[in-house]
């Protein structure tokens, strides 16, 4: 039971709502836009903000989505394998060719769903941070690295193991932007590109 959810979220995961919102908004190939990612911070350098928020909504849904049914039709645990389905789904989509995005909405979302608590700490850190200096992958940065501290400070020790796998992940996946971070060159939220 516990593969067929971790499947059936990865499945979910895996569908990239970023490419989906941009044809149907006549943007064109995402990954051929900005940083090529499939995620709305590049949906936004192509300066549709619309767009971009509903992709944002979509890629922290579907983390929540797959969450909560987990949850409300098995348990906690199963919960925690959806959550983490849901994540490698959107890193890594079959329908992509397992070349997809960074994780870090569906992150949220997961987080989210997983204890609203932490997810909402998670939330507000990614956005006091992309508050103060306008760079979506420090805020990501940072929100992902603090993510299994605060979950161990609500004294979820499970949950905390969960969000640090992600984590690495996440850092694994802006390899490219933490280059660029420390060159000083990495492009402010919503400059074009
Ligand atoms: O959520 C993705 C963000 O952290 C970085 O996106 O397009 O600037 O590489 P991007």
């Amino acid at each position: 039971m516990t593969g067929l959810i971790f499947v059936l979220a990865y499945l979910l995961g895996a569908v990239p709502f970023g490419i989906v919102v941009a044809r149907l908004f006549g943007l064109g190939d995402l990954r051929k836009i900005g940083s090529g990612n499939i995620g709305a911070t590049n949906v936004l350098r192509t300066g549709n903000r619309l767009a971009a928020l509903l992709t944002l909504v979509l890629d922290v849904g579907k983390g929540a989505f797959a969450v909560l049914l987990a949850r409300l039709l098995i348990g906690e645990g199963a919960a925690m394998i959806a959550g983490l389905g849901a994540f490698l789904g959107h890193c890594f989509p079959v329908y992509l060719l397992f070349r997809g995005g960074k994780g870090v909405a569906t992150f949220l979302g997961t987080a989210l769903a997983l204890s609203w608590p932490v997810g909402l700490a998670v939330c507000v850190t990614w956005a006091v941070i992309a508050g103060l200096m306008r760079i979506s992958s420090l805020a990501a940065l940072v929100a992902a690295a603090l993510a299994p501290l605060y979950a161990l400070l609500g004294g979820q020790g499970a949950l905390a193991g969960v969000l640090a796998g992600m984590a690495v992940l996440i850092f694994l996946r802006h390899h490219t932007n933490i280059r660029r971070l420390i060159r000083g060159e990495e492009p402010k939220i919503g400059a074009k590109g």
